[in-house]
């Protein structure tokens, strides 16, 4: 089985981070969203990789490379436009010739990986086999609805009246006839080939399309608040790890993991935490559910459920939580003045006490 990676689109929900990074680069419990998924990808014993990339394709080559870092072999498919998920599937057709491959969207985090998924796929091998779970709002998901036997009866995109609470989620297992179900489909609405579209076309010409309920956590990475979400999850699943510096002023509680190069000085890191490689934290309380990315600095300050990206700084701020600081972003209290004073890229958001 290969595995077909979607890693282009524009991620316009999670600006201004998009700016600079694409969205699968945003790093949850400091490894980016799209390390996370190549992980589980090995995890299934896979080893070729197609890693479709938009116009963000260097930044992507420059972090993922050859794959061989994560025991895979990655091809890079670029793709010019954000033409759809079925458009994607149409470009790879080269690199997936007649192989069964899982097709993966790299902003989805599973935290308890596929393998339950792949197991069945490999057991009954249907045509498709999707990963569903259950959500409140369906409607802005693929939705589909399952028969008593397990077996697909119909999937919509994003349906303003979903007739299920099941959301596809963006794990699918495709034998080769999904080529000519994308060969068959006419752009949606929004003018996209859609997955679903092909796979609803699946259907209607009597291919077996069958699902598995994902009991585990799972998450479209589409807004901050998931990421802070997910972010919280799997600090929650990490092992502590000390190799950098604590000294002995500093007060540790949980699941503290402090890398390589790291300075702790005179803080109260409480767990779940990472203090990213190189990143200094000084007479600071820091958790639970912090990622101190790299070379990151925090000073006299208090963080909470909180994400900084490498070379953030966070100076004399107390009650800093539910925050996204971006790359060498800095935020500082200061004392000598009364007002508030902010300098904001486009896009960005603050929240100050009224
Ligand atoms: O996350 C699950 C949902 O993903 C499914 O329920 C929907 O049925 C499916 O259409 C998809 O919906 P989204 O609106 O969330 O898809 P998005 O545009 O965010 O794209 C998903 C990933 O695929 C993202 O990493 C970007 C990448 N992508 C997207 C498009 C449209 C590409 O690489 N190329 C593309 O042309």
């Amino acid at each position: 089985m290969k595995a077909l990676v979607l890693s282009g689109g524009a991620g316009t929900r999670l600006r201004p981070f998009t700016y600079t990074t694409p969205k699968q680069l945003v790093p949850v419990a400091n490894k980016p969203v799209l390390s996370h998924v190549l992980e589980n990808i090995r995890d299934l014993g896979v080893r070729e990789v197609g890693l479709v990339v938009g116009d963000r394709a260097a930044q992507i080559e420059q972090a993922i490379r050859d794959g061989s870092e994560f025991g895979l072999r990655v091809t890079y498919i670029p793709q010019q436009a954000p033409l759809g998920l079925a458009h994607a599937v149409l470009l790879a057709a080269d690199f997936l010739r007649d192989d069964d491959f899982v097709m993966y969207l790299g902003d989805n985090v599973f935290a308890e990986g596929l393998r339950a998924a792949a197991a069945s796929f490999h057991q009954r091998r249907p045509d498709a086999h999707l990963v569903v779970a259950k959500v409140s709002d369906p409607t802005s998901y693929g939705v589909a609805e399952v028969g008593p036997d397990g077996t697909v009866q119909a999937v919509v995109e994003k349906p303003a009246q979903p007739r299920s609470d099941l959301a596809v989620t963006g794990a699918y297992f495709f034998t080769p006839a999904i080529h000519q179900a994308v060969r068959m489909i006419e752009p949606s609405r929004r003018g996209e080939l859609e997955i679903t579209d092909a796979i609803q076309h699946l259907i209607a010409t009597g291919h077996p399309v069958t699902v598995d309920r994902y009991d585990g956590y799972w998450k479209d990475t589409g807004q901050v608040e998931d990421l802070l979400e997910c972010n919280r999850v799997l600090l929650d699943r990490l092992s502590p790890a000390v190799d950098g510096q604590v000294d002995d002023a500093t007060r540790t509680h949980g699941c503290v993991v402090v890398q390589e190069g790291a300075r702790v000085t005179n803080s109260h890191l409480i767990g779940p935490v990472i203090v990213g490689a190189g990143a200094t934290v000084h007479n600071s309380r820091v958790g639970p559910y912090v990622a101190i990315g790299r070379e990151c600095f925090i000073g006299d300050s208090t963080v909470q459920d909180s994400i900084t990206l490498d070379g953030a700084a966070v100076r004399g701020v107390h009650q800093l939580r539910h925050s996204l600081i971006g790359r060498r972003a800095e935020v500082r209290a200061d004392r000598r003045t009364a007002h508030r004073r902010l300098i904001l890229g486009d896009d960005t958001q603050a929240e100050v006490p009224a």
